[in-house]
């Protein structure tokens, strides 16, 4: 079955170096791909279904590089205390944060926790996200960790033809309450990591690299172990402090290192140098309150590829909504419009690896498309918290639309 989509006032194609907009032009999908990308929408294309884009746009569907949505629980009376005035770091040195929804998804059945997240994943769908990363780290116990890859594992498969599930293993997360730190950094070296992987649970290994968590020494170990077991490593980064995480990426060559507000310039090089993508999480700085924000133009001027995700989770940002994550990036972080889009398309798709299957509207690709009810993208963040999202296509097929 073959679609085509005629006459949206704009194609955000993502190609080249820019938004490659094609005005009033005609997207061909067959057979799942993306089969021509014309300039113009009076080809007659036979046996195909037509969907007209009158007066709205279409772009690459939203790739989410980084979220932690496999959770039990809530901790809206820890955002209340930090309006109060604690810190992040504070309520989870004194075994909140983190460790209290620890608690809540050790208690979870694997259904239950299956169901949380299949929820969340509709929620994605409808706000035109098309493929988006999962974290583990809620479960700092192996049995717990395993059960979180694995329902992981079960929303990939049960949502195989409408959104794409990247599975990242994250049990260096924290240190879970009253275990020593070496012993768990041992577990889940000698324990975690071999049926991690024997039962491909997950293709990446994350670490919350923070001196007051897993400092860079030990985030690197954690991480060396990950690839020896065939895991790309990722890590969390200079998010709370300055703690030498950015270095770590660059010496482990992660595909990604992400948060990124307090990059050491050296940091940045070993980044640049070693190809890994910068990914920067707008809504955590906006949740945390955050004056800090990361040295964007440092990175422009190294030429970082800088991804955008939401870090969607129940402590540091309940915002999933990819419209609002774009309008942060311009807001909070002096992005431009090209920078944002880029960030959650293409760029997004290089910091998992997927940046030749997905991202852009080219010859080859999967189709993965979204269709939004504006007739220019400029709206996307000038809209804030609409959600203009028409049409989701996922490899060919329409998976949503309102
Ligand atoms: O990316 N920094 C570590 N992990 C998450 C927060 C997780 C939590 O607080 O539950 C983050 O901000
Ligand atoms: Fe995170």
């Amino acid at each position: 079955m073959s679609i085509v989509i005629k006459n949206a006032s704009q194609i955000l194609t993502c190609s080249g170096r820019d938004l490659g907009i094609i005005n009033n032009g005609l997207i061909y999908i067959n057979n799942g791909k993306i089969y021509s990308v014309k300039p113009d929408s009076k080809f007659r294309i036979p046996n195909s279904k037509t969907i007209d884009a009158k007066g709205c746009i279409s772009m690459p569907g939203f790739i989410d590089c980084h979220t932690h949505l496999v959770f039990a629980g809530s901790r809206e009376n820890e955002f209340a205390m930090r309006l109060e005035g604690k810190t992040y770091k504070d309520i989870l040195k004194a075994g909140g944060g983190i460790l209290q929804t620890v608690r809540a998804t050790r208690k979870a059945s694997e259904n239950e926790l299956f169901k949380l997240a299949q929820q969340r994943i509709e929620e994605l769908i409808k706000w035109g996200t098309t493929t988006v990363e999962i974290k583990s780290g809620y479960g700092l116990d192996t049995k717990t960790e395993l059960k979180i890859l694995r329902v992981i594992k079960k929303i990939q498969q049960a949502n195989k033809d409408r959104i794409t599930i990247v599975s990242t293993f994250l049990g260096a997360h924290a240190i879970p309450a009253g275990v020593n730190k070496s012993d768990y950094i041992n577990t889940i070296i000698n324990k975690m990591l071999p049926i991690v992987a024997k039962e491909n649970l997950a293709q990446f290994c994350d670490v919350f690299c923070e001196n007051f968590v897993f400092n860079a020494k030990e985030s690197k170990k954690i991480l060396e172990a990950a690839k020896s077991y065939g895991l790309m490593p990722k890590i969390h980064a200079d998010e709370i402090e300055s703690s030498g995480g950015a270095e770590i990426a660059g010496a482990v060559k992660a595909i990604s290192a992400e948060h990124l507000l307090y990059p050491s310039d050296n940091g940045l090089k070993a980044m640049k140098k070693n190809n890994v993508t910068a990914v920067l999480l707008p809504g955590t700085t906006l949740f945390l309150k955050s004056k800090q924000i990361p040295p964007i133009d440092k990175m422009r001027k190294l030429g970082l590829t800088i991804a955008l995700g939401s870090d969607y989770n129940p402590g540091t940002c309940m915002i999933y909504q990819m419209p609002i994550i774009i309008a942060l990036g311009c807001l909070l972080y002096n992005l431009t419009l090209t920078e944002a889009i880029r960030g959650v398309t293409i760029n997004s798709a290089k910091s998992l690896g997927l940046e030749n299957k997905i991202g852009s509207i080219e010859v080859g690709k999967d189709a993965d498309l979204i269709i939004l009810d504006t007739p220019d993208y400029k709206n996307i963040p000038y809209q804030f918290g609409k959600n203009l999202i028409k049409t989701v296509i996922k490899k060919g097929k329409v998976v949503y639309s309102k």
